[in-house]
């Protein structure tokens, strides 16, 4: 079967600035609450940080040079904001504005086309320190460090994120604490959620000063499967998509906060004022979708007899993540965006695989990881094909990296880093991958 992708379709890879810079001492970089988490005993496994990294900070170039071996066309990174506001909201550090205007400089001379992320997850400590997220100062914070992202790379970068995944900077950074800041308050994590939300809508205004820009906010996406056909598990697969899906895809389109989830939670909304949900829902040109897996929801007071009938259970091998491979709930999520939302342009801003397979003679021939890339890029042909409109996909991750709370023992590159002496090796993956993005399609 041959998959072709339409004329100028986007291949890129992404990554984000704590998961691969390290050089956190440098240039006047600021902590940012992932130095602060990674730094407390406990919560990162094996005690790993992310100070060194893939030294990514440094090896800069040659990364950009892997990239053009990779036949890749655009490059999804991150921008740290402590390396612009050191103390979040205070003097602009113009060695951070330098560094990420040389890295746009050295990806347009490679025909690599930058699609910067404002936001993946490293608030400054200084902004945590008065508040996070929680607080309504932080968004005036965001705004200013964006301003000042954008009038330094406006002039070379059209292509724009606002916040990578708000969903789970509110519930794993502040319901379950298992991301930095580390809180576990079902409410704080609304009120964050909203104050995340309306900093996206902020930044895309301030976006809209220049017509050239394309921007757009990259949400994590999944469906929620019932596990049976029971009410109670509808019901359940009904309110997890409500607080993990539609929190965020319906005030983004005009239709305000699930009912179901505010009334659940108890959450008072003091937090909403006038005119934010206006601007959370200023139009964007773009929406990026990150996609791992789907999810299986259920009651958990059924037992399996109570059910009866077909039970939904989670097919094949998981991939080390412990996630299931399931490329068709990918065409579910793009076809619902399309249907259900109206969006007229997507890109998969994220999808990949951690999967360890050690190098044996400089080869590393990762099957398993090759597979689940074509088996998702089928279903994104299957949705071109079905007139559903996406631009682009971008592979997680360009690099194996600081996984969060994983450290370095989940390895999603389709280059493997030798983390001993930061040598690069591209895997069977990225060379297929590199196929792939030359011939705009592939045979399966
Ligand atoms: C996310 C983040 C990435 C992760 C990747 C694999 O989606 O959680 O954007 O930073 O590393 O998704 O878990």
């Amino acid at each position: 079967m041959e998959y072709r992708f339409p004329e100028g379709f986007v291949w890129g890879s992404a990554t984000a600035s704590y998961q691969v810079e390290g050089a956190v001492g440098e240039d006047g970089r600021g902590q940012s609450i992932w130095d602060t988490f990674s730094h407390t005993p406990g919560k990162v496994l094996n005690g790993d940080t992310g100070d060194i990294a893939c030294d990514h900070y440094h090896r800069w170039q040659d990364d950009i040079e892997l990239m053009k071996s990779l036949n890749l066309n655009a490059y999804r990174f991150s921008i740290a904001w402590p390396r612009i506001v050191p103390d979040g909201d205070g003097e602009i550090n113009q060695a951070g504005l330098d560094w990420y205007s040389d890295l746009v400089d050295g990806l347009i001379a490679a025909s690599i086309e930058p699609y910067p992320t404002l936001y993946h997850w490293d608030l400054p400590q200084a902004m945590q320190d008065k508040g996070g997220w929680r607080s309504r100062s932080t968004v005036d914070a965001f705004e200013r460090y964006a301003e000042a992202v954008i009038s330094k790379l406006g002039d070379r970068v059209t292509n724009w994120w606002t916040i990578n995944e708000p969903w789970v900077i509110s519930v794993n950074g502040h319901e379950s604490g298992e991301h930095a800041p580390g809180h576990a308050d079902p409410i704080e994590a609304l009120d964050v959620s909203h104050h995340v939300m309306l900093a996206h809508g902020r930044v895309v205004n301030l976006l809209r000063r220049d017509p050239r820009n394309r921007v757009g906010i990259v949400l994590d996406q999944t469906v929620y499967h019932p596990r049976s056909q029971h009410p109670a598990d509808l019901a359940a697969a009904a309110y997890e998509d409500a607080k993990r899906i539609r929190w965020y895809l319906d005030p983004l389109t005009g239709r305000g906060y699930p009912r179901e989830v505010i009334d659940t939670i108890g959450w008072g909304e003091a937090v909403v004022l006038p005119g934010d949900l206006e601007t959370i829902a200023e139009p964007i040109d773009c929406i990026g979708v990150n996609f791992y897996c789907r999810q299986i929801a259920e009651a958990t007071e059924l037992s399996d007899e109570v059910r009866r009938g077909p039970i939904v259970e989670m097919h094949g091998t998981p991939t080390e993540m412990g996630w299931e491979v399931s490329p068709e709930a990918l065409y579910e999520v793009l076809d619902r965006l399309r249907s259900e939302y109206g969006f007229e342009s997507m890109f998969v801003t994220e999808n990949g695989a951690s999967y360890t397979v050690p190098p044996v003679d400089g080869e590393i021939h990762d099957e398993n990881r090759r597979h689940y890339i074509e088996l998702h890029l089928e279903q994104v042909a299957r949705a071109i094909a079905d007139g559903i409109p996406v631009d682009g996909y971008f592979v997680w991750s360009l690099i194996d990296n600081f996984e969060w709370a994983h450290g370095y023992s989940q390895r999603f590159g389709i280059v493997h880093v030798d983390f001993d002496d930061q040598t690069r090796l591209v895997k069977d993956s990225g060379t297929w991958f590199a196929t792939v993005a030359a011939a705009n399609g592939f045979v399966a």
